[in-house]
């Protein structure tokens, strides 16, 4: 499985909408180097990077049915979307599993338990801070509740507090 088959999947299905692509690709960009910078095995890697991908992609459906893109709708409506493209691209069962819990938690920052739950939230608020214009105390606030690993801290650092 390639990642750049989910990349192609999620970009045919958010088709025409250049901003949430961008985004998820800025976000699967950060969650790979943090990934890197904290040494993940190869499994782990490979559930972020997927996950990263599809985390936004219950948006869609949600604008549709609720007209709005809050985090918790997009958390429960991500979920089937996601295991339809990763089940087309022959994901495994664990891998989809995983995926779609990932997908259903990207909005919950209490009780992270794992460390690929912790790079995708810490991946997503790197590119939400900027593209949501947050200020410094915001920011600031951010680091102190979320912020875990060693490597997301220095991005968040380098990017938004120097
Ligand atoms: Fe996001």
């Amino acid at each position: 499985m390639k990642i750049s088959d989910f990349i192609s999947a999620a970009i045919a299905y958010d088709e025409g909408d250049a901003r949430r692509i961008q985004h998820f690709m800025k976000v699967y960009a950060f969650a790979k180097a943090i990934a890197e910078g904290e040494n993940v095995d190869s499994r782990t890697m490979e559930i972020i990077e997927a996950a990263a991908v599809l985390h936004d992609i219950g948006i869609h459906e949600c604008e549709c049915k609720y007209g709005s893109c809050s985090g918790k709708y997009q958390e429960k409506e991500g979920v089937p979307v996601a295991g339809k493209i990763l089940a087309k691209l022959g994901a495994d069962s664990v891998l989809v599993e995983r995926v779609c819990f990932l997908i259903a938690h990207h909005h919950t920052f209490k009780g992270i338990d794992s460390l690929d739950w912790q790079i995708l939230v810490e991946a997503d608020f790197l590119v939400n801070i900027y593209e949501e214009g947050l200020r410094r105390e915001a920011v600031e606030s951010i680091r102190r509740k979320v912020f875990i690993t060693k490597t997301g801290l220095q991005m968040l650092d380098n990017m938004y507090l120097k």
